[in-house]
């Protein structure tokens, strides 16, 4: 499975998303303590950019129209979105932070 380096630890504030560029597309990489989130920078309701939007808890509110994404339980949404976000692996290995793309 494709992965990509996104970063390094330091990078990535406890409780804050961060856009990022990996393999052509944009994503978002989130965290909360010891959690790592990533998913594509697309909301499923109108597509556009999550990385507007706020984080909290584990969980994206898109800042358009107020969908929210829960990622501990799959990306679960909230209306107006109906399907859910596709939550990507997240790996940390020492200083460096990878997503699986595929
Ligand atoms: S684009 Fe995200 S809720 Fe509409």
């Amino acid at each position: 499975m494709e992965r990509a380096r996104v970063g390094a630890v330091g990078d990535f504030a406890d409780g804050a998303m961060v856009r990022v560029e990996a393999g052509g597309k944009a994503w978002v990489v989130a965290r909360d303590g010891d959690d790592w989130f990533a998913f594509p920078d697309r909301c499923t309701h109108a597509k556009r950019p999550l990385s507007d939007g706020d984080f909290e808890a584990g969980v994206v509110t898109c800042v358009y129209h107020g969908a929210t994404f829960d990622l501990r339980q799959g990306g679960k949404p909230t209306m107006p979105a109906i399907r859910p976000l596709a939550c990507h692996a997240v790996a940390v290995e020492g200083e460096d932070v990878f997503v699986t793309l595929g």
